[in-house]
């Protein structure tokens, strides 16, 4: 199986690529990739834009990652309440490909962490009940609140109530994915 990782997040600091890459490791038996999204910047989506310029390479090259995968991992940064700028513009791209549902109808382990006590409660609301339009069978949610006294690189997630919960749903994501 194939895994694809990445965090909606632009940020060379970014508390959900942290959180993700950690929960790649859990997928023992995988081929797992980790994207960068700034390695798919691109300038703000406008309907002018794509009538004069048509669709950049990048967001087929999105696309084609997510095809050539088999589970997808994904972390939202949640800004004022929705998704970052960076992961947006990157959906509004990929949305306009002819023919395409973002997520290319791929299971998704859709996660959200931040610094405070809500944990992207709410972009990961907003993404729970948009993605499966946008082509995402979403296998399970988690959301880590207080990142930065919740999370040890080294040792993964220290508060042990999340932790338990978190390992019950990996247990029930490859259940349902990977055997
Ligand atoms: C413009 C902006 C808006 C933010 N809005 C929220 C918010 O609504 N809720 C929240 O929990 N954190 C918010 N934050 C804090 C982010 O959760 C924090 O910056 C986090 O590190 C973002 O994830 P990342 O490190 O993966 O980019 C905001 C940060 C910025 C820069």
């Amino acid at each position: 199986m194939k895994i694809l990782a990445f965090a909606g997040s632009s940020s060379s600091t970014s508390i959900n690529k942290q959180l993700v890459t950690f929960v790649s490791q859990k997928f023992e038996n995988s081929e797992i990739e980790i994207l960068d999204l700034n390695d798919y910047e691109m300038s703000i989506y406008s309907s002018d834009r794509e009538k004069s310029g048509g669709l950049p390479k990048l967001a087929y090259d999105f696309a084609e990652k997510i095809d050539t995968s088999d589970f997808l991992l994904v972390s939202l940064a949640e800004h004022n309440g929705n998704y970052s700028a960076a992961f947006k513009n990157l959906m509004d791209w990929v949305s306009r490909i002819p023919e395409r549902k973002i997520f290319g109808e791929k299971p998704m382990f859709l996660m959200a962490t931040s610094p405070g006590k809500r944990g992207g409660a709410s972009v990961l609301e907003i993404a729970s009940k948009r993605f499966p339009f946008d082509g995402a069978k979403i296998s399970e949610t988690f959301s880590l609140p207080f990142f930065y006294e919740t999370f040890d690189n080294q040792k993964g997630i220290i508060e042990l109530e999340k932790s338990s919960e978190f390992e019950e749903k990996v247990k029930k994501v490859i259940k349902e994915n990977f055997s």
